[in-house]
């Protein structure tokens, strides 16, 4: 069963279409992490007994890419945000990961509530264990994009490297490019917060609801605002 999937996957290039695909998906994803260091797909590997689980309604658009699970068990669409813990009212569209040129790599336990977006060009994107991603959160990613273990991102989160459209004065070359953005372990991201290219957030730092951060963040700071400023220092948040 796993080769055949694994032919799917490699030919079609999409996977968890139809609530079959999504069963037939996970169970090869069983067997191949049964095997131990393995992958699933030609772009999709699984390690460490890893396991994947794709809600039916979630698409995964893989181009010249690969998703590399690095154990633990990657839920892309299957579990509930904090606003939607009766299980209603999932969104039509659920998760899309679209990678061109790009790789995902997940290490450790990650969810992808309902509804978030990972679109990677020609780029790296990274996500620690034990991380939570509500709902309508979109990551994009040119260059790179990690995001640290025991991070919470509320919902609606944007976290971007890139602006979308050079731009710069009249009669010169754009000034702007990719640059790489990382969250440190244990950050909190406030709802609809934006963390923008170039930016650092420190360990533990929170992030205020609707903050544009534009500037790196300092360990266990708090800051709130746009653009984002410092509010606390030593600040610690619980789970
Ligand atoms: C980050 C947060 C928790 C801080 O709360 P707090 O510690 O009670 O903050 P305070 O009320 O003490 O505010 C401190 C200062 O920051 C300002 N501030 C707080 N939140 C702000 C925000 N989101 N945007 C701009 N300024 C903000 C306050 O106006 C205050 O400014 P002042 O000192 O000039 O009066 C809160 O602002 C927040 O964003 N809550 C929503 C988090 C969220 O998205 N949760 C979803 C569940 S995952």
């Amino acid at each position: 069963m796993a080769m055949r999937i694994r032919e799917l996957i490699a030919t079609r290039g999409w996977v968890g279409k139809g609530r079959l695909a999504s069963f037939l998906y996970y169970q090869a994803a069983r067997i191949a992490s049964s095997l131990g260091q393995w992958g699933i797909g030609r772009n999709i590997t699984l390690h460490n007994g890893a396991r994947v689980a794709i809600h039916h309604r979630s698409r995964i658009q893989l181009s010249n890419s690969r998703i590399i699970v690095q154990g633990g068990t990657f839920r892309v669409g299957v579990t509930q945000g904090y606003f939607d813990s009766t299980g209603q009212g999932i969104p039509p569209a659920s998760c899309q990961i679209s990678l061109e040129n790009a790789e995902l790599h997940i290490l450790g336990d990650v969810s992808l509530y309902p509804g978030c977006c990972i679109d990677a060009r020609n780029g790296k994107v990274t996500i620690g264990g034990n991380t939570l991603i509500n709902g309508g959160t979109h990551i994009m990613c040119k260059e790179s994009v990690s995001i640290g273990a025991n991070c919470h991102f509320a919902r609606e989160v944007v976290v971007r490297d890139d602006d979308g459209h050079p731009h710069g004065p009249a009669g010169t070359e754009p000034h702007n490019k990719p640059e790489g953005v990382e969250i440190g372990d244990g950050c909190w991201i406030g709802q609809r917060a934006m963390v923008l290219k170039g930016v650092h957030v420190g360990t533990g730092s929170i992030v205020a609801a609707g903050a544009v951060v534009t500037k790196d963040v300092a360990p266990h700071a708090l800051v709130a605002g746009v653009p984002a400023r410092l509010v606390r220092e030593n600040e610690i948040w619980r789970p």
